[in-house]
């Protein structure tokens, strides 16, 4: 067994039995005061439950995960359950004994849940953005753009309902008919990560449902409120009991999920490290794994490029989303003609960069969404130092004043980075962009494919031959022309070559083939025998 050891750890407490238990239909617990605390007047932290048959319900474990808002660590958001292996086998279970109903239902009604689920969305846009802000960080604009994606994917899952094509082709045989069928696989296990806390689960679960399997759900242990936000949209649209499950906790459930004999489809996404190790639990038992894992994409820029949109685009794909997306352009390689230009104008405008709180309409980066990833920040930072690369702004922790409470760190550039250094190779996911001097088209290409991912680039250039030379070379799974690597939209195909995927993608009708497996169909209404590749000559 490969352990799937957690990215990022939630904080785990102690034991919540003494919680006065008031369990409502909509998951949530309010913890009053009790034990030895009891008289005392205190905050009311709410205390969230698992989704298992259609039952919010504890852990077994009784144990529960704090969830902290990582722009100021006294806001606690709620506690999850840190679930165990039974609560785990219980949601597979569950999901596995609503798959044969769920896949008899038609194709159209399963879509009219999730079209329900999508106008619910709609409504509850603004809330379900600050509850995600507040849980992991990213600016409000941002979060609403997550969310919105969350409500794309699902309207256009839900319109493949009434859709979802096979091919019928001509037989080589008289009087017979040759068609093809897509049909659901059983359980799908969907392991989120905690970057797009909304819009990555709704990319893997409503395909999923929509084809007629039935899911159990693992999101990050740091974003679990948007994920239980999904859920119960999902529920309250009118999803059967036990067609969706959730379950919140640490990496021994993530490890049951991939491994269970009854589970047929593992979707993950996450860092490479865990997606390696999805892959090898799940191999021996042959089940479908769709893996999205890291990437370390470019922005090439080229002497003739409008620079006013490269330095736009430079800031919006590098330090969007604190540059945790594994789609963030944290390489940009500039041609040497305008590289000075292009340093001096752009580091300035990185600096500008105001940090705080993402629910402050000021802000334009936030925090780092853990203490870990900060240091992992950190940690790139000093390497990128060592490694001889200079440090044209940022390179510090902010820890002062409105940030001595989260996980802030300044916004950074380094420049003088070789292709061969390992910020220019690894993926950081933060505010940190490497800057790199080329000579030609064909070395940014050659500098842009020299990494162990493939998942986005981009080039900002004039003229149209070398954008199409440039789509055309450099492997990755998605291209940008005067636009940076960040931005996908949901009805086409996502996922990246190399580290990044292993050949799945996605989104769009892409993500139809993960969720389903196809059927070929003959129907020989001949009345005779005949014979294929033989008879028909
Ligand atoms: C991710 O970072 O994991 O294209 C996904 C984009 C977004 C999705 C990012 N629509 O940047």
């Amino acid at each position: 067994m490969v352990s799937l050891s957690s990215e990022h750890p939630g904080n785990r407490v102690g034991c919540a039995v003494c919680a006065v238990a008031c369990s409502r239909l909509c998951g949530i617990v309010h913890i009053g005061p009790v034990g030895k605390d009891r008289g005392m007047s205190q905050t009311t932290v709410p205390m969230y439950e698992n989704y298992i048959g259609g039952r919010w319900i504890r852990s077994t474990s009784g144990r529960v995960c704090e969830n902290r808002n990582p722009a100021n660590h006294d806001d606690v958001i709620g506690m999850f359950p840190d679930s165990t292996v039974e609560d785990a086998c219980a949601a597979i279970e569950s999901a596995r004994n609503a798959f044969d109903a769920w896949r008899l239902t038609p194709a159209p009604k399963r879509a009219e849940i999730l079209f329900r689920a999508a106008q619910l969305i709609v409504e509850r846009k603004e809330a379900f953005a600050r509850e995600m802000t507040r849980e992991m960080g990213k600016v409000l604009e941002e979060t609403r753009g997550d969310v919105q994606e969350a409500i794309d994917m699902t309207y256009f899952m839900a319109a493949e309902g009434r859709r979802m094509y096979g091919q019928t082709v001509p037989s080589e045989l008289p009087d017979k008919f040759a068609m093809s069928i897509r049909q659901p696989l059983g359980v799908c296990s969907i392991i989120t990560p905690w970057n797009f806390p909304m819009a990555i689960p709704s990319w893997k679960i409503v395909p999923a449902l929509v084809c007629g399997n039935t899911v159990v759900f693992k999101p990050s242990e740091l974003t679990p409120l948007s994920a239980l936000n999904f859920v119960r949209v999902l529920e309250e649209a009118g999803l059967p009991h036990g067609v969706l499950n959730m379950v919140t906790g640490g990496p021994e459930i993530g490890e049951l999920l991939t491994t269970q004999k009854d589970v047929s489809v593992v979707s993950f996404t996450g860092s490479t490290t865990v997606g390696r190790a999805v892959n090898q639990n799940a191999a021996p038992y042959f089940k479908k794994v769709h893996l999205e894992m890291g990437g370390k994409n470019c922005i090439i820029v080229m002497d003739d490029a409008n620079l006013k949109l490269v330095l736009e685009g430079a800031l919006w794909g590098g330090f969007g989303t604190t540059g945790q997306r594994c789609t963030a352009a944290s390489r940009i390689i500039v041609h040497e003609a305008v590289h000075e230009t292009f340093v001096n104008e752009f580091v300035p405008r990185v600096r500008a960069l105001r940090v705080g709180d993402g629910l402050d309409p000021q802000t334009m980066v936030g925090p780092s969404v853990s203490q870990k990833q900060l240091h992992k920040v950190m940690s790139y930072v000093a390497i990128g130092q060592q490694e001889g690369a200079t440090l044209a702004c940022g390179g510090r922790q902010l820890t002062a004043g409105r940030y001595a409470k989260g996980f802030f760190h300044e916004p950074t550039v380094f420049i003088d980075v070789q292709p061969s250094m390992r910020i220019a190779r690894e993926e950081i996911f933060g505010p940190v962009v490497s800057i790199i001097k080329t000579r030609s088209l064909d070395e940014a290409i050659a500098i842009g494919n020299d990494v162990p991912y493939g998942l986005s680039a981009s080039i900002y250039t004039q003229d149209i031959n070398r954008a199409f030379r440039a789509m055309r070379e450099l492997y990755t799974g998605v291209f940008y022309v005067n636009a940076p690597t960040i931005g996908a939209e949901v009805h086409l195909p996502f996922g990246g070559t190399k580290a990044t995927g292993n050949g799945h993608r996605e989104a769009g009708t892409a993500a139809l083939d993960v969720f389903s497996e196809w059927k070929s169909v003959y129907v020989d209404f001949s009345g005779r025998l005949q014979r294929a590749q033989i008879d028909n000559n």
